[in-house]
């Protein structure tokens, strides 16, 4: 059972404080990760309206929330561990009214009363998280967070490296009851062999999943490199969701991490 996905961490600390903070005075304009608004607008528009009150959890200098707005979107909370980007960021966009910007951690977000929105987008921060150190708990940290954050029908998008085997496991949890619909696409600028680079289409169709919310094991991946969106929504407790956490991170388990004080 793979519970700290090390596959694609570095040496770097991401889920620590000081790298970020450090990070953004050295590289003090704009990043996007993995994908910029547009190749993701289609995902986005499709289940999150732009009326709804969006929580950007780990925002970071990307400029998808000021890409959101430009698209209409007409509240967007940006949330990052680091003060250096956050005062960045106000500074940026003082005269913005749709963004706000606020230095939190996203494993305590007790400043946001319950279910107080309608979508959260994490771009990259659950896997700075994972690269971390006591990464499964943190990781449960941050979904419970995001789960209590919610209302009900909301929807939490996860853009992510992580493939579901990786990352099934922590958002697939009963106390979440969380119905999980993925995309893939391919990381930008790939180029299927003997195709011109513009040909790659969204699909809005989710991919099927196994009954343990799996990849079809004759499931092949045009890049191999492709990013994954997950669609979590927040469903009522009293829906029995057809599929349920079968394995790994079960309560049990995780207090069990907890009480050994293992990762
Ligand atoms: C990989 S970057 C992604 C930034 C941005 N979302 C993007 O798409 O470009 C991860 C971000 O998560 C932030 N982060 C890491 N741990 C965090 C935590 N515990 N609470 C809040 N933000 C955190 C980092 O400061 C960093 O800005």
């Amino acid at each position: 059972m793979m519970l700290r996905d090390v596959s694609s961490c570095n040496t770097y600390n991401y889920g620590d404080a000081l790298y970020w903070d450090t990070r953004y005075v050295q590289e003090a304009g704009s990043f996007d990760w993995y994908q910029c608004y547009s190749a993701l607008r289609p995902y986005v528009r499709h289940c999150v309206s732009t009326s709804s009150r969006v929580l950007m959890v780990g925002c970071g200098n990307a400029v998808m929330s000021e890409d959101m707005v430009k698209d209409g979107y007409e509240e967007i909370v940006n949330v990052d561990i680091s003060t250096v980007a956050i005062d960045m960021m106000k500074r940026k966009y003082e005269d913005v009214p749709q963004m706000k910007y606020l230095q939190m951690d996203v494993r305590d977000m007790s400043f946001f009363p319950d279910e107080s929105f309608d979508a959260v987008i994490d771009k990259g921060t659950l896997d700075s998280l994972m690269c971390g150190t006591n990464a499964p708990m943190c990781a449960a940290q941050m979904l419970g967070e995001v789960s209590r954050l919610l209302k009900n029908g909301g929807v939490y998008m996860l853009i992510t490296y992580g493939d579901p085997r990786a990352r099934m496991p922590h958002l697939n949890r009963s106390v979440f009851n969380w119905k999980i619909e993925l995309y893939i696409i391919p990381r930008p600028g790939f180029q299927k062999p003997g195709d011109p680079p513009s040909n790659v289409k969204p699909c809005l169709e989710p991919i099927p999943l196994t009954e343990k919310g799996l990849l079809p094991e004759d499931y092949t991946m045009e890049d191999p490199d492709s990013h994954f969106i997950y669609i979590c929504t927040k469903v009522d407790e009293s829906v029995e969701l057809s599929y349920k956490s079968t394995d790994p991170l079960t309560d049990d388990l995780l207090l069990e991490s907890l009480s050994l004080g293992k990762d």
